[in-house]
């Protein structure tokens, strides 16, 4: 469902989604990290998945996408129970913030790596 420029909808496993959508065309994400974030969430805590690949703190947002990535907006999502869940951190996948196996790709394994801090 879209109001107001924000995409609300909940995915197959109950999670709630929020996500922001700009107006200008986005620039591309970076590649984070090559395979996905083993992460355990809690019932009712919302959670901020960095949607551009320039966080230090992978795979959730630190604030980053502001200055390095202004047309981009972190997926914030609520857990709706306690579960391990594997998130993205190739910033590809086709259902964010989770891992679809696009990392798997040829694209994403010979990409390079942003150096770290
Ligand atoms: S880590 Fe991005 S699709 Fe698996």
């Amino acid at each position: 469902m879209r109001a107001g420029g924000r995409l609300r909808y909940r995915d197959p496993r109950g999670v709630l989604h929020i996500s922001v959508r700009p107006c200008s065309p986005s620039p591309a994400p970076v590649i984070a990290a090559k395979e996905p974030f083993a992460v355990e969430l809690k019932a009712g805590q919302k959670y901020g998945w960095c949607a551009c690949g320039h966080s230090r703190r992978q795979p959730f947002c630190d604030g980053t996408h502001k200055k390095a990535a202004p047309g981009i907006s972190p997926l914030r999502f609520v857990a709706e129970e306690d579960k391990t869940v594997w998130l993205c951190g190739c910033k590809q996948t086709r259902t964010p913030p989770y891992c679809d196996g696009t990392h798997k790709t040829e694209a994403v394994q010979s990409a390079r790596l942003p150096p770290n801090p």
